[in-house]
């Protein structure tokens, strides 16, 4: 499988649940690497430009809201098939329908709180590993 990379963030309720660390790890244990990390307190326009495929969505309002309610943690992760695999880690949109085990179900309260996001494809995550880091601070390894 072809080496990728993702983007991937600790949503404010995760960060404030202080579970960095403990997600982190699920992706270190999982093979990804941490190639580009930092933690931000977006603007609503930051937010807004992250998720203007979202716009005309009726949850677009409160997930912008939510996103900039605390800081997060934005991190691009590097591995043998990192889109899927941190998909995986992450389970479901709707924490209530995640798989045991994975980082929805375990930290995530509800389907907009829901503790992380990540890259869903090759071209997303180029445009949102991009959105967030000049490609001087991503560190292949
Ligand atoms: P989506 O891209 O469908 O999910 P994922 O984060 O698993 O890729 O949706 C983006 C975010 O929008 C999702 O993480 C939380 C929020 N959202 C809601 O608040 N309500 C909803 O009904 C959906 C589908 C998403």
């Amino acid at each position: 499988m072809a080496i990728e990379r993702t983007l991937s963030i600790i949503k404010p309720d995760a960060v404030a649940k202080n579970v960095i660390g403990e997600i982190y790890s699920r992706f270190e244990k999982a093979g990804l690497k941490v190639v580009a990390s930092k933690m931000k307190h977006l603007s609503r326009a930051e937010a807004e430009g992250f998720y203007a495929v979202h716009a005309a969505r009726p949850f677009f309002n409160d997930l912008v809201n939510f996103m900039i309610s605390g800081p997060v943690m934005i991190q691009a992760l590097e591995g043998e098939g990192a889109i899927a695999k941190n998909r995986e880690l992450m389970g479901a949109t709707d924490p209530k329908k995640a798989e045991p085990g994975t980082i929805r179900a375990d930290f995530a309260d509800s389907i907009d709180a829901n503790a992380v996001h990540g890259s869903d494809a090759p071209e997303t995550a180029a445009v949102e590993i991009a959105y967030f880091f000049p490609q001087a601070e991503v560190y292949s390894r």
